[in-house]
């Protein structure tokens, strides 16, 4: 029962009770019909709200929503899938004209374009791809080339030695791009022997939580013979810098990261973490809010690239991310 309740809650976000849910259709209508003008409405689905970039995302995309003079409701799913698909359910039922998500699992979140498709609006993919569906914009950032500059800037720390990769979430497209990026600049250093990948492992659901527990278990597996650790976000390299600092090698060992949290920022400037990667949330968002109100409009939308998704090649826009050193953020 409390299970059920829990997913009603994710689902609506925010509990409420039947009497009220004639007073939520009469919203509903209120929302369409402001100033007698039928806005455009524009559904958010977030996979999780636990990382701090997704508040930034939420936010600037929003006010770009309304600046554009649309009505936009973003809805979080704590990392389940089904409730991703109960909440795009529930916002084309409101009436909304586009869908943007970001999606918990790429390949299961594949539904969620049907069943827009069968409403006759269109779906963008934020940030991460959904796989194996016919989508309709894709937008985000090169995250081949994030995990290229993760290991170029610690390579320059650790020309040598025994290397960590702490990978994100292998549900997450861009966990498997990254790693892709950061094999692809380590590999020749790899042929020539002069690093050796100890450990290498996609970490659930981005879990910081599971990144420490998983380094504890390395350092004391290799008795702290370790030179260097690629972690795929701040969330992860600040789970592997905790285990670090347990057995006092904080700062010693070169780290990467990515989203420059609050958090992450302070450990490059402190040098328990050495570099992070910025992808500035509100040009994504803004980006995705004018792409959401074209659709919703029924224009069409010029990219320059499209991007393979293992069924369409989905029309593309990747915006270039930047890394941050102790140096940058001085
Ligand atoms: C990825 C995203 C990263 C990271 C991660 C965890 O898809 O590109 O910026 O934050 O999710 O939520």
């Amino acid at each position: 029962m409390l299970v059920f309740s829990l997913f009603l809650c994710l689902v609506l976000v925010g509990c409420s009770d039947s009497a009220s849910s004639s007073k939520k259709s009469l919203e509903n209508e209120k929302i369409k019909l402001v100033d007698n003008e039928e806005k455009l409405y524009v559904g958010f689905i977030l996979d999780t709200l636990r990382d701090e970039r997704w508040y930034g995302d939420k936010e600037a995309f929003e006010n770009e929503i309304i600046n554009l003079g649309g009505n936009v409701k973003t809805l979080a799913a704590n990392g389940h899938t089904e409730v991703q698909i109960k909440q795009a359910e529930l916002l084309i039922a409101e009436g909304v004209d586009v869908l943007v998500v970001v999606p918990s699992d790429g390949e299961a979140a594949a539904p969620i374009v049907e069943l827009a498709h069968e409403a006759g609006i269109k779906i963008i993919s934020y940030d991460r791809l959904i796989r194996n569906a016919a989508v309709d914009y894709y937008i985000s950032f090169d995250n081949t080339k994030v995990g290229e500059l993760q290991a170029k800037e610690i390579l320059k720390h650790a020309p040598k030695g025994n290397y960590v990769y702490v990978g994100g979430a292998e549900s997450d497209n861009n966990a498997v791009l990254l790693r892709n990026g950061t094999m692809n600049i380590l590999q020749p250093h790899v042929d020539s022997e002069d690093i050796n990948i100890i450990f290498d492992q996609y970490t659930d659901n981005w879990d910081p939580a599971i990144a420490e527990q998983n380094m504890k278990e390395v350092l004391s597996a290799n008795s702290g013979q370790v030179d260097a650790i690629i972690a795929a976000n701040d969330g992860t390299a600040g789970g592997a810098i905790r285990a670090l600092e347990e057995a006092q090698l904080a700062g010693e060992i070169p780290v990467s990261g990515q989203d420059a949290e609050k958090e992450a920022l302070d450990r490059v400037k402190a040098g328990t973490q050495t570099m992070t990667v910025e992808k500035p949330m509100v040009v994504i968002a803004t980006h995705a809010a004018e792409m959401a109100m074209k659709l919703a409009n029924g224009e069409d939308i010029q990219t320059d690239i499209t991007v393979e998704n293992g069924q369409e090649d989905i029309p593309t826009i990747l915006l270039e991310p930047r890394i941050l050193t102790k140096d940058d953020i001085k």
